[in-house]
């Protein structure tokens, strides 16, 4: 990897487990870490810079605002987290004000990279970050339905005995309780989980339902045992950034920006993107069925909402 310089904003559970996976796999050669517990930030250097004396040569260091200079990616996981039993939506003000001063520092620095986003509710932080900072909407990336859709393939790949990558399977929409599964296009390689069915009878309509359920439910199950999800989103960010530094033009269901596509626009929402060093260079419009797109239309009906009633 050519040299590649991240910043990191909000070192809480996420964005420590992001700082370590991405050591830990080698993704940039600089991480500067940003938040202001500064005592925090001083121990996971020390911490990980121990952990990099086993993997790969890496200057990690206690940023500033002005670090953001010269970075190719600013990954912001900062806010306040979701409580046991509170939605993602709910967060929203609480976030929103965090945002605007977070964004104005970066974008004053000069900062010219990509941002990517995962505080929640994402899709809504993503599209603040849209707005506060007058980048091209290409330059603006959320996780989205990432590690959705990674928690949907691995529970569909137990149920049908194959392994999970070689399961093709969207969850898209907003990250969070309105999301969906794209069972129209889901497939075993390349073989349609309708098709699949037919010959492999004990895989039933209600198992497939459960998979999903088990999937948008995921994040409360975490939640409920250990307070709060991190080394999921933590290693999707990593596998996000990764794309971006090496331009691996690799697909994601990154939180992005619609234009028109799906006939909708103005919002962040998950969806196939490819991600390569200019960020979310392409929207794939896979085609849905009828219902599918109902889904998507009301996850974007349900987000425009709170972003109408917020301070946006
Ligand atoms: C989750 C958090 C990142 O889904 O929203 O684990």
């Amino acid at each position: 990897m050519k040299d590649s310089k991240i910043i990191l904003i909000g070192d809480g559970a996420v964005g420590s487990s992001f700082a370590y996976s991405s050591s830990l796999l080698g993704v940039g050669r600089e991480l500067g870490i940003i938040d202001i517990n500064e005592q925090r930030v001083e121990g996971d250097v020390l911490d990980l810079t121990d952990a990099l004396s086993f993997t790969y040569p890496k200057k990690v260091y206690k940023a500033d605002y002005s670090d953001c200079s010269d970075a190719e990616v600013v990954v912001i996981t900062a806010g306040i987290p979701q409580k046991p039993g509170e939605t993602r939506l709910q967060l929203v003000d609480k976030n929103l004000a965090i945002f605007k001063d977070m964004i104005g520092k970066v974008v004053d620095s000069g900062f010219d990279g990509i941002f990517l986003i995962a505080s929640n509710p994402v899709d809504i932080t993503t599209y603040a970050t849209l707005k506060f900072s007058g980048f091209p909407a290409h330059k603006v990336i959320g996780s989205g339905t990432t590690l959705d859709t990674s928690r949907f393939k691995k529970r569909l790949g137990e149920l049908l005995g194959v392994d999970y990558r070689s399961v093709n399977a969207y969850i898209m929409g907003e990250h969070g309780d309105t999301e969906f599964p794209v069972w129209s296009n889901a497939n075993v390689g390349g073989l349609n989980i309708e098709e699949w069915r037919k010959t492999h009878p004990e895989v039933t309509e209600e198992a497939l339902d459960k998979a999903f359920d088990q999937t948008v439910n995921a994040a409360y199950e975490i939640i409920d045992r250990k307070g709060a999800t991190f080394y999921g989103i933590g290693t999707a960010l990593t596998a996000i950034v990764r794309a971006i530094l090496n331009d691996e033009d690799a697909v994601f269901l990154t939180s992005s920006y619609l234009d028109g596509q799906f006939g909708q626009e103005d919002i962040y929402v998950g969806v196939p993107t490819v991600i390569g060093k200019t960020g979310a260079k392409h929207i794939i419009e896979v085609p849905l069925s009828d219902e599918e797109k109902e889904k998507l239309d009301h996850s974007v009906k349900t987000l425009k909402e709170i972003i109408s009633n917020s301070q946006l």
